[in-house]
């Protein structure tokens, strides 16, 4: 896993951007990329995510089942869900974000997927799916299935994990604000994806976003409940209060009741990625306060100030940089759109290398990606199960990656626009399942603006 690359943050902050925007008409030269292309293939990664007992529909068909005994240790089915990135652990509050932005993007996008719709929703259902299991004992949410340090010290295929698969648990006693919030909030903005084409199953997950009220009456962090499971790996630097105003939004979004009075006064909105929500807080309050008006509001401003603090030309002192090739680094209107555009073309391949960031996609993309799964011989090439380093040899290769984990986004260049393929380079070469959840949103706009 990542917690620190750029694009992470630039493509979360596309999708915030680009969902304001969508009543804006666009004249723009022709499209120099096949976004209905990249579109199938940012959703298709999420299949070579999948953790538990694949389904026959399966389309990336070297993964097998993995990790079918996750729970054991608690006696509770919890196997599901998706790994986080290049390694096999479940960490329950980035893959909650996660299904938090593809619910977001369809929510705003979906009509524009075409037949990549339905791929969308198995995407989400994969994660809500395994959500429900892990909000199903009251009084308590899984934060984090398989130890990550146990995890991290082998370099072995899902299919063959025999690493301790620890279920770290959060409770009233041991509370964890963050991850339950943002369960709550992934639950709440899922259940508004399929109120048309499930009612039942949309129900259930709006009546289980009731997890929020566990997540706001038990107050602490997870940081401090769960240890190991957490940090290094996926502390909360940023505080779960964000955690909170953010699932009350997406529960006020989903039911127009009013679930929580917080004061809120917009928060630090520079940044936006799987623990810092307050831009995504202020761009989703900001859509209905714009259609009901009140009297003052932090909103508006807020997200008006993160939009144009990005822009290059903006005399607002800049919250974020740009690499020479024009990435948006670190950190309403046509330029807006454009701006977002020339963002999306960079990572698929308009840039100073060539190159496109997204495997699979393009003539030239990045082949020795940071992913167990990637990297070692599938089942089918290599049935024989591999001990925890039996997988470093083809860590150590030169040679490209066995297995294409199609759409899946790596972390990208440098600030200079160099990038080191290169499996050792994890922050550069290693995709992870948030960066690409607000990439398809993204990719479904301009898909419709350039069919
Ligand atoms: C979680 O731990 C990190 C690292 O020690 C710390 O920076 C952060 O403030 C902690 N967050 C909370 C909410 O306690």
């Amino acid at each position: 896993m990542s917690s620190s690359n750029s694009q992470q943050l630039a493509i979360g902050l596309l999708i915030v951007i680009v969902g304001m925007l969508t009543m804006v008409t666009l004249v723009t030269s022709a499209a120099q990329h096949n976004y209905a292309d990249a579109l199938s293939k940012s959703i298709l990664f999420f299949e070579g995510q999948r953790s538990g007992r694949l389904p026959p529909t399966q389309r990336m068909t070297w993964r097998k089942n993995s990790a079918l005994r996750d729970g054991l240790d608690v006696k509770r089915d919890l196997t599901g869900g998706y790994y986080d990135a290049g390694d096999n652990v479940k960490f329950n509050f980035p893959m909650a974000f996660t299904t938090t932005m593809l619910s977001w993007s369809v929510i705003e996008f979906g009509k524009s997927m075409g037949s990549e719709l339905p791929h969308a929703l198995e995407a989400i259902r994969w994660g809500t799916d395994y959500f429900l299991k892990s909000t199903s004992v009251r009084g308590s949410v899984v934060g984090v299935v398989g130890d990550p340090n146990g995890d991290h010290i082998c370099w072995q295929r899902p299919e063959d994990m025999n690493t301790p698969r620890t279920s770290y648990i959060v409770t009233t006693q041991k509370p964890g604000s963050e991850v339950s919030a943002e369960i709550a909030a992934a639950l709440a903005a899922s259940s508004m994806v399929f109120s048309a084409s499930d009612k039942a199953y949309s129900m259930l997950l709006l009546t289980r976003a009731r997890v929020f009220e566990f997540a706001d009456k038990y107050r602490g962090s997870y940081n401090d409940s769960i240890g190991s499971g957490a940090c290094p790996f996926y502390c909360d630097f940023n505080g779960y209060k964000d955690e909170l105003i953010w699932g009350a939004a997406w529960l006020y979004k989903a039911t127009r009741k009013p679930s929580q009075a917080f004061a809120y006064n917009g928060g630090d909105v520079t940044e936006f990625g799987w623990d810092a929500k307050h831009a995504g807080i202020n761009i989703l309050v900001s859509q209905w306060v714009m259609t009901n008006p009140v009297e003052s509001n932090p909103f508006i401003p807020k997200a008006d100030a993160l939009v144009c603090s990005i822009l290059p030309e903006s005399p607002a002192p800049k919250s974020v940089t740009y690499s020479r090739g024009g990435l948006l680094f670190k950190i309403g209107s046509n330029r807006l759109v454009e701006f977002t555009k020339r963002q999306v073309d960079y990572i698929l391949g308009s840039n100073p290398n060539s190159m496109s960031y997204m495997v699979g996609y393009g003539s030239r993309f990045p082949q020795k990606i940071h992913h167990r799964g990637s990297v070692i011989p599938s089942i089918d090439q290599h049935p024989k199960h591999m001990q925890c380093h039996e997988g470093d040899m083809y860590f150590k290769a030169q040679t490209p990656n066995p297995n294409l984990l199609i759409g899946a986004i790596v972390g990208g260049p440098d600030q200079d626009d160099t990038f080191q393929d290169s499996r050792c380079n994890v922050a550069q070469s290693e995709p992870t399942t948030y960066i690409n959840a607000p990439f398809v949103g993204v990719l479904a706009y301009f898909n419709s603006l350039f069919p």
